[in-house]
């Protein structure tokens, strides 16, 4: 009897995606002689039973596409929006797996997904992840598809600010993503040769940014990059919003409800930091500065050749993991290799960067300002 193997894409869209699931299918076609389903739009595909033949016609030509070719949502099966409510579909989604008799469910996804996957598998689904997030967040691998390509964008356009900089003597502050975790705005921030890089791991302080910007100009240098990542806060901020996550942690009930309704309200006051920023900048130092956000395009567009070969052996180590039977597990990249970590390790946590990393050290050797 063939194996049955499904696939879908949940969270963001990643460069690499339509690489892994070339990867998965290929090995689990070629190699292993299993069928092959893809699902719609992530986990509320899944349970819609939205699915798609992932057949050698269907995975040929895809490698170098961006986006994912199935689609994605971030839906979570228990807390799915379906007639305009929230509602645990846990159980459609166990009945869908068990219609198409699936030997395992292969889920792309970032740190959200881990946990959906987890929760799936705790409830008897034979799930089994790939690690995809440009934010390279995620819990127990070394590398997670999609982060070198939007590094390799992001470098492009700082390298680009530079020269319009240069010619204006602005300071330019370029926003850059990776949610809570700093490893997109430091790596191009270093790569592309910023003067200051503001990462959510490093509370900023205006007034030390200021004097990197102005010891730059008393040397020749009449403009400045401020590479700020999209989750750094100030001091003072950073201070609000532990004090509010605290408040989430010791309440209960309704208690909770309401804390959590604060702390939303005061993270939407922050929704503007990089242009507080950059207005602040301009008063400290008599500069006029600009902001550029990038946004999407960081995530759009081909795969890197590094990301493609990342998916592609991430995607092959599936297929022979679900062929084996191993399931609940996340494939990791670890030390070079491809290897299995049980998603009990992986699911809830962040990788966010570590204050004693060689990139850090890297960056303060270089005399670049880190808003400390
Ligand atoms: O997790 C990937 C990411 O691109 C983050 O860097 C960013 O904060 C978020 O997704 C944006 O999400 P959305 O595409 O839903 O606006």
């Amino acid at each position: 009897m063939p194996q049955h193997i499904g696939i879908l894409t949940s969270g963001g869209d990643t460069p690499g995606l339509n690489a892994a699931i070339r990867g998965i299918g290929k090995a689990a076609i070629r190699t292993h002689g299993m069928t092959v389903v893809g699902f719609r739009d992530g986990f509320k595909g899944l349970m819609q039973n939205r699915h798609v033949p992932l057949n050698a016609s269907a995975l040929s030509g895809i490698l170098t596409q961006g986006g994912t070719i199935l689609g994605t949502s971030r839906e979570k099966p228990h807390k799915m929006l379906v007639g305009g409510k929230k509602r645990d579909m846990t159980d459609a989604i166990l009945e869908n797996i068990e219609a198409h008799h699936l030997d395992a469910l292969i889920c792309l996804g970032g740190g959200g997904t881990q946990k959906n996957a987890l929760h799936l598998h705790k409830n008897g689904a034979p799930v089994i992840t790939l690690p995809k997030t440009i934010d390279k967040d995620v819990w127990g691998t070394d590398a997670t598809f999609g982060f070198d390509t939007a590094l390799g964008i992001a470098t492009e356009a700082i390298d680009r600010l530079h020269s319009t900089a240069h010619s204006h003597h602005r300071i330019v502050v370029v926003e850059l993503m990776g949610h809570n975790a700093g490893w997109l705005a430091l790596g191009a921030g270093l790569a592309g040769g910023a003067d200051v890089i503001l990462l959510p791991e490093i509370p900023y302080d205006a007034e030390a940014i200021a004097e990197t910007v102005k010891t730059r100009r008393a040397g020749g240098s009449t403009f400045s990059i401020v590479a700020v990542s999209e989750g750094a806060r100030s001091v003072e901020d950073h201070a609000a919003l532990e004090t509010a996550r605290a408040a989430v942690e010791r309440a209960d009930g309704d208690e909770r409800k309401a804390a959590k309704a604060e702390l939303r309200a005061l993270e939407s006051t922050m929704d503007d930091c990089t242009s507080r920023l950059s207005r602040r900048l301009e008063e400290l130092t008599g500069l006029e500065a600009r902001v550029t956000i990038l946004g999407h395009v960081q995530r759009g567009g081909t795969p890197s050749a590094q990301d493609r070969l990342l998916a592609t052996r991430l995607g092959t180590t599936a297929a022979r993991l679900a062929a084996e039977g191993t399931t609940g597990v996340m494939v990791a990249m670890v030390n070079g290799r491809a290897v299995p970590v049980p998603l009990e390790e992986v699911a809830g946590k962040r990788a966010t960067v570590p204050l004693d990393h060689p990139w850090i050290a890297t960056a303060r050797n270089l005399g670049l300002g880190l808003g400390d």
